[in-house]
């Protein structure tokens, strides 16, 4: 296993769209893995695949119940509306409160290619939603103002 580098902002890689996981090869079951080790290394809630530089539609999380690993994930439902603080591995340091969807429901395949769904609400339905994002090549800095986004510490 091993700790990759995390992208951050500017990188092209953030912005670009990503391919669907067809087969999970053993290539793909080891970046799971270092993907995991590295959002652990970062202390992260979740991590997708292009902020190590990958061009595919892999997510982890982890809100602090174990590890959620999610292959082509799809939002197909969200409900209510939830404003909470957040920040991102590949915008270190910076913060900022960021509306949501309250809870989401997300059908996925899991590591071993297996369709499942989850339903997420709080933190949990913030890392979906947000991670996401990150496979459209869309970043939580995106959705708010430039004048909302805060160092941490300044909160
Ligand atoms: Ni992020």
């Amino acid at each position: 296993m091993a700790v990759l580098e995390i992208k951050t902002l500017g990188e092209p890689v953030l912005r670009q769209q990503t391919q669907p996981i067809k087969r999970v090869t053993k290539r793909i079951s080891r970046l799971i893995r270092d993907m995991l080790e590295t959002m652990y290394a970062a202390e992260g809630a979740g991590l997708a695949a292009p902020q190590v530089g990958i061009r595919k539609q892999i997510v982890v999380i982890d809100v602090g119940d174990g590890p959620i690993v999610l292959l082509n994930p799809e939002i197909i439902s969200r409900e209510g509306e939830d404003i909470d603080v957040e920040g991102c591995l590949s915008v270190p340091g910076k913060k900022a409160y960021v509306k949501r969807a309250a809870n989401v429901e997300v059908e996925a395949l899991n590591e071993k290619g297996k369709p499942f769904r989850i339903k997420g609400e709080g933190l949990l339905a913030r890392a979906l939603q947000h991670e996401i994002d990150h496979l459209n090549g869309i970043l939580y800095v995106d959705l708010v103002d430039e004048a909302e986004i805060f160092s941490e510490g300044d909160e």
